[in-house]
Formats: C-alpha cells, structure tokens, sequence
C-alpha cells in the first residue's frame, strides 16, 4: 500500500461553496496542493479576502448562490461540463444568522429564525440534493459544515449582552440539523458510492472581525487547548474526508474545537 496516495487528489474535482471565506478558502487551497481540480463557490467567488488566498488560484471561480436550488444546479452542471465530473462537495456556505437584538431568543420573530434556519441547513440539503444527479454513476465524498454550537449551547456569558457576535438559536438548531442530515444522506447515498460526513468547527474568529482581543481570550478559555483556532487547522480534516483516505468512512462528524466540546 502506498500510503501517501491515499490522499493524493489528482484528478478529483472539488467544489467548496463559500470557497471565498475564512475557512473555505483554507479548504480550497489544501485541496488543490494535494492535487484536485478546485471550483471556488461563492456569492462573491471573485473576492481574495485572505492574504494566503492571494497566492492562490483555483481552476474555477463560480457564482453560486446556495439560498437557490437553481443557483447551485447551473454551478454543478458549469462544473460538469468544464471538468466532466463532480467528485467532492464541500458545503462550507452559511448565511442568515441572527444579530443583535433579534439574535435573542424572546425576540427573534419568525422570518428571522427560519432565514437562520435555511442558511445553516436548507442550504446544505439543496446541496446534497442537486449534487446527487452529477455524483451518483461514480460515487464522490459529500462533506458538511457543521459547528460546535450544533453540539453544544452557546454559554452566553462569554458574549454578554449586546456583543454583535453572539450566537443565535437558529444557527445552532440549523446547524444540529446537519449532522443529522449528514447520517441520514450518508445511508441514503451508500448505494451509489457517495461518502458524506461532517466536519464541526470550534472557535475559528475570523481575524478581521477580532478586534476585540478579551473576547478572543474568552473563546480561548473555553478550549482545553486554551486558544482558538486558525483556519488553516480546519483543513486537514476536509482533505482526510475528501480523499481516498476516509474510504471507510461515511455517516460520521469529526470536531476540531480544541477540546471546546469535549469537557
Ligand atoms: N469561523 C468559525 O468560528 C466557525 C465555527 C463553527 C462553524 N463554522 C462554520 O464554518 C463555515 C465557514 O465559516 P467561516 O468562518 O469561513 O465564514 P465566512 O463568513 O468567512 O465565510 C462564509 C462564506 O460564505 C459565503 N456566502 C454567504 N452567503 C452565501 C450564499 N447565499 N451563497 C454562497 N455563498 C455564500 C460568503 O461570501 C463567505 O465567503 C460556516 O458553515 C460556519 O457556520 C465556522
């Protein structure tokens, strides 16, 4: 067995939706130095937000809205017809999440929860559902953004009243959702060989939005490793999924939280 070609791409074509953020983008270069074809899929596929992402280039940019089941089929279908397969997808787009006020709970009215709800979740089973027709004659790795607060509720008292940051209830709901979605797909789909697992992030703030540095050293606390995380420690997990590697495994969620979850 030649172990390092276990997570050799070569040939594999991927597609990260929100390929442009602060941990998609990190997936997407990862994929592509272990060989794969890259799609970058976002609402703003154009944007280089990440200084590492400056030096990268994916071999496709694509718009692809993932609140539209049209949006996400005409990328799928572009894809196909520019490389002739789609072999991974990594749903890593999210949207919609409740701020401020209407992030508490006595006060979230119902339009706000079920964006919050569509953006964690709808958006990931559109995914699932549109990719099924390009994956399902040779099979492919399904892979689903999930997060800690799918797992475990927010302790508020870390984000206090006000902070723009907190966590609302239908993101952590929405989020739940897809790590059971995620077992329900990977039983569904086992027939035509398609893998789908989930990856759980921890505390990954996104630099350009941590200014407020004892708010970080709060996340930080929470951690059994006693810091967060940087984008590039959510990759590894994304590649093992991806490649041949995890070929045994489907159904399954692996968490990156520093410990977050774990104590
Ligand atoms: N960063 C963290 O601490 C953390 C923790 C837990 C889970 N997560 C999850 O990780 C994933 C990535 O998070 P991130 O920190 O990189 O976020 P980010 O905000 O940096 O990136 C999100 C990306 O999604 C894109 N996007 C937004 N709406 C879209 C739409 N309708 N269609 C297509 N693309 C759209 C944005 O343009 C952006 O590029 C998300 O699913 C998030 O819930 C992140």
């Amino acid at each position: 067995m030649d172990y390092k070609k276990l997570f050799d791409l070569t040939g594999k074509v991927c597609i990260v939706t929100g390929g442009t953020g602060y941990l998609g983008s990190a997936n997407a270069q990862i994929l592509k130095d272990f060989g794969a074809t890259v799609v970058v899929a976002d609402i703003r596929p154009e944007e280089n937000r990440w200084a590492e992402a400056e030096k990268f280039e994916p071999d496709m940019k694509v718009v692809c809205d993932v609140s539209s089941a049209e949006s996400m089929r005409n990328c799928f279908q572009e894809v196909y017809n520019k490389f002739g397969s789609v072999d991974v997808l990594v749903n890593c787009a999210t949207y919609g999440g409740a701020h401020g006020e209407k992030s508490q709970l006595e006060k979230m009215d119902d339009e706000t929860w079920a964006l919050g709800i569509d953006g964690a979740l709808s958006s990931v089973f559109r995914g699932i559902r549109e990719v099924i027709p390009f994956m399902k004659e040779k099979g492919g790795s399904i892979i689903n953004y999930c997060s800690m607060y799918g797992l475990v509720s927010p302790d508020l008292r870390v984000y206090g009243e006000g902070n723009p940051q907190r966590s609302p209830a239908n993101y952590g709901a929405g989020k739940a959702g897809v790590d059971q979605l995620t077992r329900y797909a990977a039983g569904d789909l086992a027939r035509y060989g398609i893998r789908v697992n989930s990856v759980t992030p921890g505390p990954f703030p996104n630099p350009a939005n941590s200014g407020d540095q004892e708010f970080v050293g709060k996340l930080a606390n929470k951690t059994m490793l006693g810091r967060v995380g940087k984008n590039h420690e959510m990759a590894g997990a994304v590649l093992l999924l991806a490649s041949d590697a995890s070929s045994f495994m489907t159904g399954t969620n692996i968490v990156v939280d520093g410990g977050w979850t774990a104590w």
